[in-house]
């Protein structure tokens, strides 16, 4: 595999504290590709060969900001238990329901524009449902649970200029943590 020439900002960045553009359709092939680069820099990270040449942190989800592309639409690619790459392409997201049932990831959220480790849990739904689009246009419902629902909530997030390090209170790092589930 090529490792894609893509360049990630960091959180100091401002135009990751902004909100995105919902994405216009027809897409641009140049954005749709871009996308796709995403993908396979994401899956690259996950396999050990490639982390180690090129020394990239493995990371499961991006969102077109990140990049310098301040529209709507993120990816996720998942390793799933038949250790394939599950690869998900999700444009002008909405969340239509989510569970009740709040769960936080035990040892801390990561992103690939966060260079420092940061202290403490961030509350997400345990299961969410999600009304988007593909890149062609075309609308579907996606329902995610436990891991992939983190993964979904903290790139919306994205979308929304927020990053995880915006939901922690250093003061109080691990606020409300006994009424969560950890996964
Ligand atoms: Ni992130």
């Amino acid at each position: 595999m090529k490792l894609p020439d893509i360049t990630i900002l960091d959180e100091k960045n401002k135009l990751l504290h902004q909100k995105s553009k919902d994405v216009v359709f027809p897409m641009d092939k140049k954005e749709k590709d871009m996308l796709e680069d995403m993908l396979t820099y994401l899956e690259m990270s996950q396999i050990d060969k490639y982390s180690e040449k090129y020394n990239l942190r493995p990371g499961m989800g991006l969102a077109f900001v990140q990049v310098g592309v301040p529209k709507r639409a993120f990816v996720i690619c998942n390793e799933n238990d038949d250790g394939e790459f599950d690869k998900y392409i999700i444009i002008n997201p909405e969340i239509i329901s989510m569970s009740e049932e709040m769960i936080y990831v035990g040892e801390g959220e990561g992103c690939l524009s966060v260079n420092r480790e940061v202290e403490g849990i961030v509350p997400r739904h345990a299961r969410i449902t999600i009304k988007a689009f593909d890149e062609e246009g075309k609308e579907f419902t996606l329902r995610v649970r436990e891991d992939l629902a983190v993964a979904f909530q903290h790139e919306i997030d994205h979308l929304n200029g927020i990053l995880f390090t915006d939901h922690i209170n250093p003061k109080c790092p691990y606020k409300d943590k006994e009424l969560m589930r950890e996964i």
